[in-house]
């Protein structure tokens, strides 16, 4: 055992129930994948409070890391068609995303090569791309075709005139882009998530439900309070008889990846277990959980998941939820596991793209600073699966919430609307305290904060550049 072993060994971790307990006990087999541990210690430092106030680190930001990452941009059910487009604004840039008559997508800057307009503001359909202002115009291919008094340019190329354009990359029904080209493939820096999602496959589902708000806060902080469960014992009480928070499993891959599994239908170590039955685990859940809502019975006004005596919550609620997901999407479950119907399967991508794994309709969060240090823009989508041999439908628009509306105003949430509403209540605050921190430093958890920390490390590896 070498050093860095063994202080992976004294990482500490919640006594009692672990998740690869509860996963060795599933109904069926899980995928190998998460039951292996991929947590890696990175240090206990603490982080500068400054990374999320800062404007000069938020200028760092824009001009070293957005550049040159994978950015998801857009969902191939965005632009089914071609002349589809959708633009996409982020950290100092704005691309204009157009589905290709071959099938393919490409990515302009979304700027009038004359004197600088915006050339589109909205997301649709456009036979050209024509400038509002004098009448500049390109195609689809981002190829010049139209100078109104072209005499007047004598100097200006159709070469010299074609858009500017950024890398794209595909995969799982996403479409990422690139500004600066160079550097890992897609495949290579989404690494191992095309692996663990080919059993869940995010290309047959489409956006049913996408919210958004402008937050008070700094993206990463937004951001980071979906990366552990470590907040739901005190920000989200009502989750404690259904969640093990404390029990989920944190994992880290390389720069860019890692993963919260958090175990449902099983108690928090922080609840009292005396005289709580396993029945009680379920009927909480199905209340504050959002989901199995098709076994509402209404004369009765309860969820109608009984677990026979001899059973767990865990083992009930997998065998409801394989059975309402095939009655919902058409398709067979009944050799999925329980983890992959039941469980918060929570993935994250540098920088800020969040896909759920596993079978259920599928939370997607992304966040970008919108425009400064100080504000972002958080949305959250739900993908759900299209029944075979169904056309894909497109995507929903995005539903921005107004400042002062709640995500309880949107009602497409369903019960995430008041658990996100709890987030929310830390957000603005946690961007104050950290402007008027005495220490100006941020701790973190060497287990349940492991995301956060290697988010940190990979950021300082794109800043150092
Ligand atoms: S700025 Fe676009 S045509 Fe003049
Ligand atoms: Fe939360």
């Amino acid at each position: 055992m070498d050093d860095q072993d063994s202080i992976i060994a004294d990482v500490a971790r919640c006594p009692g129930t672990s998740w690869e307990d509860l996963v060795v006990a599933d109904t069926n087999a899980a995928p190998s994948f998460l039951k292996e541990d991929n947590y890696h210690y990175a240090g206990c430092e603490p982080i500068a409070a400054s990374r999320y106030t800062n404007p000069a680190f938020h200028a760092a930001e824009v001009g070293k890391m957005w550049p040159n990452v994978w950015q998801f941009a857009a969902r191939e059910e965005e632009l089914p068609e071609p002349g589809d487009n959708v633009v996409y604004d982020n950290a100092g840039r704005s691309f204009l995303l157009v589905r290709q008559e071959d099938g393919s997508v490409r990515a302009f800057h979304n700027v009038c090569l004359h004197r600088g307009r915006k050339l589109r503001l909205e997301s649709g359909f456009a036979s050209e791309f024509q400038c509002p202002f004098h009448g500049f115009s390109w195609n689809w291919d981002g190829s010049l075709k139209n100078i109104p008094c072209r005499w007047d340019f004598p100097h200006l190329s159709d070469e010299k005139m074609q858009l500017p354009e950024a890398e794209v990359g595909r995969w799982g029904g996403y479409i990422f882009v690139r500004d600066n080209p160079g550097g890992p493939s897609l495949e290579e820096y989404l690494a191992p998530i095309p692996e663990h999602f080919r059993r869940w496959k995010h290309e047959e589902c489409t956006t049913a439900v996408w919210v958004a708000k402008v937050v008070h806060a700094n993206w990463k902080v937004a951001m980071e309070a979906f990366m552990e469960s470590y907040h739901a014992l005190v920000t989200h009480p009502q989750l404690m008889p259904f969640t093990g928070d404390a029990n989920s499993a944190y994992n880290n891959w390389g720069d860019n990846v890692n993963a919260n599994y958090v175990p449902f239908g099983v108690m928090s170590p922080h609840v009292r277990p005396e005289g709580r039955t396993q029945q009680w685990i379920v009927d909480e859940f199905v209340q504050y959980n959002g989901r199995s809502a098709d076994n509402y019975d209404p004369e009765k006004d309860s969820f109608n998941v009984q677990v026979p005596g001899d059973q767990t919550a865990r083992a009930a609620l997998g065998k409801s939820l394989r059975d309402s997901s095939k009655r919902a999407f058409g398709r067979d479950y009944s050799d999925v596991s329980d983890v992959e119907v039941l469980d918060a399967l929570v993935y994250n991508v540098f920088p800020n793209f969040a896909p759920w794994g596993g079978f259920m309709p599928n939370i997607v969060y992304r966040w970008r600073p919108w425009p400064d240090q100080d504000h972002c823009l958080m949305e959250v989508r739900v993908l759900v699966r299209v029944k075979p041999g169904e056309a894909m439908p497109r995507s929903v628009p995005m539903h921005l919430l107004a400042e002062d509306e709640k995500w309880t105003a949107a009602p497409e949430l369903g019960v995430l609307g008041a658990v996100f509403e709890q987030d929310m209540e830390n957000m603005a605050y946690v961007q104050d305290g950290l402007k008027v921190s005495k220490n100006g430093l941020v701790e973190l958890g060497n287990y349940q904060e492991i995301r956060i920390r290697q988010f940190h490390q990979t950021l300082d590896k794109y800043l150092a550049r």
